[in-house]
Formats: structure tokens, C-alpha cells, sequence
């Protein structure tokens, strides 16, 4: 366990704080945190870069309308949740805001001559020209101020579920009935997922390769093709339940969640941004969504369009938390997941997916902190890991390792060859 979080764990949550103090501490974090990325970029996005740098220098500076939106962010997230506050990673503020930015450049019509989003905020200049254009307006400016509050990052990437549809075949053994799985997708977001494995539609990086080019993590010619195999082929599906606190109909989440989606540079790709539309689009009587919070659900009445109704404990074959766990405080990270252990069936399978690794000394605990750790050497940062009800006491088991949150390159895990080799 990181330091960090037993610092998290030590501290009761009634213990009074000096809030000021905490808020000023977390500023000076999310700068160099800020810091640490302009000296150390990893983005290929270079307009991310040139965000971050403008971000930098204008919290270094003080600079107004910035800083006192960092400084009301951390303010708010303290009253809310306490202590907790601390766990929010330092550089999350920063990437929220890049969405909401995002979001609020897209739509402006009137840019001046030379400066249009995402094209023209190449440098850092630019992104200072463009985000003054648009807070110089009063209401944009309060809009903004009050969203960061309020949202969290909701980005949904649909080949994330490359995971899912392989982990329903190789898996397949431990469901109820093979040839069609109940699935749970908590936190789904758009429910791309859902979308894209009920329908088979091709993930977006079908023809890149899958697995590392480094020679050593290539296994046999035989497990790439029938890897190749089963991210092609339909998955064996009975249905899936999309479950999150949001809900996918409403317009302004589909642009909210589209802005947190796509990297800048993704946005100039018309075929990227035409894949995520085909599949926000797609439909299928296999899909449902759930509209409640999977750790501390409510009961809600009266909508047709959709269910508040969570699973009955025992009734899932799988339950995907997939890029959740990293944004919620470490307490409610264990309820989200013992929550998900009881809705399996006696032999499902949870597949938790995030910027995290199993814990040195538990394997019944993920460690969340070595993504946002400064000096991330870890080539694979976004990682699958499977639970199986069966096997309590081998709690996570690494399956996955992927380069990027995009899942475009993948590295096998021993577990994963075995069980792609089992599959004959
Ligand atoms: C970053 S998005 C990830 C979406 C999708 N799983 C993916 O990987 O592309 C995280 C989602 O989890 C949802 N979420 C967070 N806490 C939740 C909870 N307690 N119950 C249901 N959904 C939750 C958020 O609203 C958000 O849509």
C-alpha cells in the first residue's frame, strides 16, 4: 500500500481541519503536479501539452479567474467529502477543466481571425488567447465556475470493452450458461460497452496491432490469431446493464461525455469522432441502463425509460467496473466493489480496469496511486484484473496491461495466455 493511501486510511473522518491550509496545500500540488508534466510530457496530444503549460504558468502566476476556480474546486470537494479530499489525484482538477474548456470551445462560433478550437491551440499562446476570448464573457465564466464543481470526468472509450468480449470467451467455463452471460457495466457511462459487444461493432483500432511490438511479450502466432478471432467475432451475450449516476439520454451529458472522450487531437480525426458517434447511436434489446448509484443506491420511481432497479445480489456473471474506482475516494471504492462481489453468481467474475496495480502485500487490494506518481515508468499503466468468486484468496489477478486508457496495445498476462491456450 502507498504511502498516500495509509495516510487516507489513518486519518477518521471527524478529525477538524484547517481548510484553508488543505486547500492552499492541494493548489501548490496541482501546480507542480502540472509542472511535472510540462518537464516530463507523455501526451502525444501536443495541444494537451500546450494546456498544460498555459494551466502552469498561469496558477505560478496567480493569475486571477484560474486560480480562484482550482481554489473553489478544492474548497467545495473538502465540504463535500471531507478528508477524503486528499485522495483526489492533484493533476484531476486540471484534467477536468481541460473537459469543460473543451466542451465550451466547441460551441463558440464567433473566434477571431487565426484562433478556432481544436486546430489553432497548438501553444501555449493560443490557449491563453482562446480561453480569455471565452471567460471574458460573465456568463460562461460563472457557467464554468459552477460546472467544475458539480461534474466529474465522464470520458467513455468504447475499445476499453476489448477486455469485456475477450474476458466472456475465455471465461466462458464459469458462467451460468456460456452462451449468453448477464453483464453489469457499472459506471457506464454512455454505455458504449454494452453498445458495441451486443452489436459487434469494429473497435476503432481493429488493424492496429494488439500486441506489443516488442518481440519478448509476443506470444505464439497461434494466441495472436485467436486473439484476433475474438475481438472480431460476436461475443457470447445474453444481456447487459449499464448502471451509473448519470443518465445516457439526457443531451447535455452526450455532449459532456463526448467532450471528455476525445483528446483534442482525436477531435480533428472525422473518423474517430464518426466511430464514437456510430456507436452513442447504436441500439439493442440486449442493453439496458440502470439509472442509480451502485454504491449507495436510491429508490426512484416513475420513469419509463428507463429502471432504477439494481440486480438481485447473486445474479450477474460479470460486472465490469471499468475507469471508475481511479476518481472515487478509497472508502467508496471498497463499497463499489464488495457491492459488485455480491451481485456475481457463485462462479462470475468481476473485471476491474483502471490506472491502478494489486497491491504488494494484498491481492485483495489495488494500489490506485502509480498513475499519477511523477516518474511513471510503467509502459502499461491501464490494466485489467479479474476476480473470480471461486478464488477468493487470489483476490486480483492481473490479466490485461494496456499502453494507454485507448487499449490500442495490449500485453498479455500468464493467466491470459492460459486461458487463450485452453480455448484450443
Ligand atoms: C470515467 S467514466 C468511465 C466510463 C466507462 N466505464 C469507460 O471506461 O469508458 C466513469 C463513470 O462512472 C460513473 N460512476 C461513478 N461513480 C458511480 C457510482 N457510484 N455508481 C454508478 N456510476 C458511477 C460516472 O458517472 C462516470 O460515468
Amino acid at each position: 500500500m502507498t504511502e498516500g493511501l495509509a495516510n487516507y486510511r489513518r486519518q477518521p473522518e471527524e478529525v477538524p481541519f484547517d481548510l484553508e491550509a488543505k486547500v492552499g496545500l492541494r493548489l501548490a500540488e496541482t501546480t507542480s503536479a502540472l509542472a511535472r508534466f510540462i518537464e516530463n510530457p507523455i501526451e502525444k496530444d501536443q495541444r494537451i501539452h500546450a494546456f498544460r503549460r498555459d494551466q502552469y504558468e498561469r496558477l505560478v502566476s496567480g493569475e486571477q479567474i484560474t486560480t480562484s476556480i482550482y481554489r473553489s474546486y478544492y474548497e467545495a470537494k473538502f465540504r463535500q467529502r471531507g478528508i477524503a479530499a486528499e485522495s483526489i489525484p492533484p493533476i484531476y482538477p486540471s484534467n477536468l477543466m481541460l473537459r469543460l474548456l473543451q466542451k465550451n470551445l466547441s460551441h463558440e462560433q464567433n473566434w477571431p481571425p487565426g484562433l478556432g478550437y481544436p486546430d489553432d491551440f497548438d501553444t501555449p499562446e493560443k490557449w491563453r488567447a482562446g480561453v480569455d476570448h471565452l471567460l471574458s464573457d460573465d456568463e460562461r465564466r460563472l457557467n464554468l465556475q459552477m460546472e467544475i464543481l458539480f461534474l466529474e470526468i465522464q470520458s467513455n472509450v468504447a475499445d476499453r470493452y476489448k477486455s469485456l468480449k475477450l474476458g466472456l470467451s475465455l471465461f466462458g467455463d464459469n458462467f451460468t450458461d456460456r452462451q449468453a452471460p448477464r453483464v453489469m457495466d457499472v459506471g457506464c457511462s454512455l454505455n458504449l460497452g454494452g453498445q458495441i459487444i451486443a452489436n459487434n461493432l469494429p473497435f476503432f483500432s481493429e488493424s492496429d496491432p494488439y500486441l506489443s511490438r516488442r518481440k519478448r511479450l509476443l506470444p505464439e502466432g497461434r494466441e495472436i490469431k485467436a486473439l484476433r478471432r475474438l475481438l472480431k467475432e460476436a461475443a457470447p451475450l445474453g444481456e447487459v446493464w449499464g448502471v451509473d449516476i448519470f443518465s445516457p439520454t439526457d443531451s447535455n451529458m452526450r455532449d459532456w461525455v463526448f467532450a471528455c472522450s476525445l483528446y483534442p487531437s482525436e477531435l480533428m480525426d472525422a473518423e474517430r469522432v464518426a466511430h464514437f458517434n456510430r456507436i452513442a447511436e447504436a441500439a439493442s434489446p440486449k442493453v439496458h441502463f440502470v439509472y442509480n448509484d451502485f454504491a449507495d443506491p436510491f429508490v426512484l420511481t416513475g420513469s419509463e425509460r428507463f429502471s432504477t432497479v439494481l440486480p438481485e445480489p447473486g445474479s450477474m456473471d460479470v460486472i465490469c467496473l471499468f475507469t471508475v474506482l481511479y476518481e472515487v475516494p478509497p472508502a467508496k471504492r471498497q463499497l463499489l466493489i464488495n457491492r459488485a462481489l455480491e451481485s456475481l453468481t457463485p462462479r462470475g467474475i468481476l473485471l476491474v480496469q483502471d490506472f491502478a496495480l494489486v497491491d504488494a502485500g494484498s491481492p485483495q487490494e489495488l494500489d490506485f496511486d502509480p498513475w499519477y506518481h511523477p516518474n511513471r515508468a510503467d509502459r502499461w499503466p491501464y490494466k485489467t484484473f479479474v476476480w473470480e468468486k471461486t478464488a477468493p484468496e487470489s483476490g486480483f489477478q492481473t490479466l490485461f496491461e494496456w499502453s494507454s486508457g485507448r487499449c490500442m496495445e495490449l500485453k498479455l498476462s500468464a493467466l491470459a495466455l492460459r486461458k487463450i491456450r485452453a480455448l484450443g
